[in-house]
């Protein structure tokens, strides 16, 4: 006898097959006519099975008339055809095995509907809901989907250190990693802390981008990919910044911005036509249940071109469109929330790349347009969830790197081996980096980031 999981059990060439099925109950219901109908969800799909026990089965009194939300249970019996609405199949218990009980009283999902903030008091239990069941298992799809789209584009996947000496955003954003005791702590003569006793010799953080270890194998390499998770100290209490997020970045020797650019496009209409051709169930469980758009926004990315604009003709666009916004917008601001919205929401109507911003906004890494007050930045922004990647072209010139460096305050010795790479057969080259999670609640429609990661870490809460 097999087991299936739901998913399969569903399908109507399961039908006469002896099958095991393992799950958990979500509701059961009692007929006159001496049965009970059990709805038995395991993750494998949003959908759950109806499995009928009839009254005659040894146990049903002692306890399948008992089972309530969150027991787990083993059931063997026959697929079969089912007469009910919007299900090929049930199944026909022939025995029912409990493994664990789950007290009605004190179960916190016995209730049909919890608001998503309760539901993050519940990190441990949330993955029972249909709402991050659908969630976790779009987010497997666009994993799987970033992989196949960089293997089969000829990158390879380096997995570049979490913790390291660098600050590659140099927003100072950085989760400090040591062993010093908090409570002893070594200092200098001079009174500051000394952390050549420190565990690396030197003061050490955890990662907000592997790019420039990205950048030292796509030199060598040429076309090379990281995903992995990326840490930033930033108390941001949006809906759209988490302290610990994960960060797919490509990185391409001989592109320039515009390779770059249409890169990104083409990987971004792969992961959305293909989630939409995979996920179906689970997408129109987003469209129905947590935003009506979602289905029209994705159709809309996967057909239309991206807008490309300047970010100095996005500033006289936003300037002059008449439109109040809360934040004003001049050449030399970043754009916020509501400036991003307008352009892909309101004006184009679709996703929108903004290129060359201002030197004074971004890390010293990009490079230095003729102008030369504008580097060959790339934000790509979509509807509602604004910038979802962040790339640029890089500067490979050695002289210029070094005096942008200076003008951030970067002391050059540190950043030696980033500069060998201009110093020995440089070469242009780009890269960018797609948010895992911004890239998750634009495809479900989600409206906050905390929903779309299994354990979301924000200020204040690491608890699980
Ligand atoms: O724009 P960012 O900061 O770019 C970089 O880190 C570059 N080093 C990437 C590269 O060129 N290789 O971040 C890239 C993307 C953003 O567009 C956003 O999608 C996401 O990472 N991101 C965050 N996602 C969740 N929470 C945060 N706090 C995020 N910060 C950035
Ligand atoms: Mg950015």
């Amino acid at each position: 006898m097999s087991k299936l999981s739901i998913r399969a059990a569903r399908q109507p060439d399961a039908i006469g097959q002896q099958a095991t099925l393992q799950g958990w109950v979500r509701t059961r219901r009692d007929s006159k006519g001496g049965f009970s109908f059990l709805e038995l969800n395991d993750g494998s799909c949003l959908a759950n099975i109806q499995v009928i026990a009839d009254a005659d089965l040894p146990n049903y009194e002692s306890e399948i008339k008992h089972l309530s939300a969150g027991c787990s249970v083993t059931i063997i019996g026959e697929i079969k055809e089912s007469g009910g609405k919007g299900q090929a199949t049930e199944m026909q218990a022939a025995e029912v095995i409990v493994h664990g009980w789950s007290d009605p009283e004190a179960y916190p999902l016995q209730k049909k509907r919890h608001s998503m903030e309760k539901l993050r008091e519940w990190a441990h239990l949330r993955p029972r809901t249909n709402t991050i069941g659908a969630v976790m298992r779009v987010r497997n799809q666009i994993c799987r989907l970033i992989h196949d789209f960089f293997q089969e584009n000829e990158f390879l996947y380096i997995q570049t250190p979490i913790i390291t000496a660098s600050d590659c955003e140099g927003a100072g954003e950085m989760f400090r990693v040591t062993t010093i005791d908090p409570g002893n702590v070594p200092t200098k003569q001079d009174g500051s802390i000394d952390f050549e006793q420190d565990f690396f010799d030197r003061p050490s953080y955890l990662t907000v981008s592997g790019q420039l270890e990205g950048e030292i194998y796509a030199t060598a390499l040429g076309k090379v990919y990281t995903f992995g998770p990326t840490f930033r100290a930033e108390n941001s209490h949006t809906s759209r910044h988490l302290a610990e997020f994960w960060m797919i970045e490509p990185e391409m020797a001989f592109y320039e911005l515009e390779d770059n650019m249409r890169l990104a496009e083409q990987f971004l209409k792969r992961i959305v036509n293909e989630v939409r051709e995979n996920c179906q169930e689970d997408i129109e469980f987003f469209q129905k249940r947590i935003d009506d758009s979602v289905e029209a926004t994705l159709d809309s990315v996967a057909s239309q071109e991206f807008q490309r604009l300047s970010y100095t003709d996005a500033i006289a666009l936003l300037e002059n469109s008449g439109e109040k916004f809360e934040y004003p917008i001049s050449w030399g601001a970043d754009l916020q929330a509501e400036h991003e919205r307008f352009l892909t929401e309101k004006h184009f109507k679709s996703p929108v790349i903004l290129y060359d911003y201002p030197a004074t906004i971004k890390p010293f890494y990009m490079r230095v347009n003729d102008d030369p007050k504008t580097v060959r930045a790339m934000d790509v922004l979509v509807p509602r969830v604004g910038e979802i990647i962040g790339g640029s072209q890089r500067e490979d010139r050695l002289d210029v790197l070094e005096s942008r460096m200076a003008d951030q305050g970067l002391d050059a010795k540190e950043y030696w081996w980033y500069l060998d790479l201009r110093r020995f057969g440089t070469v242009p080259h780009s890269g960018f980096g797609l948010g895992l999670e911004r890239m998750v609640q634009f495809v479900t429609g989600m409206a906050n980031i905390r929903d779309v990661i299994p354990f979301p870490r924000t200020p204040g809460n690491a608890e699980f």
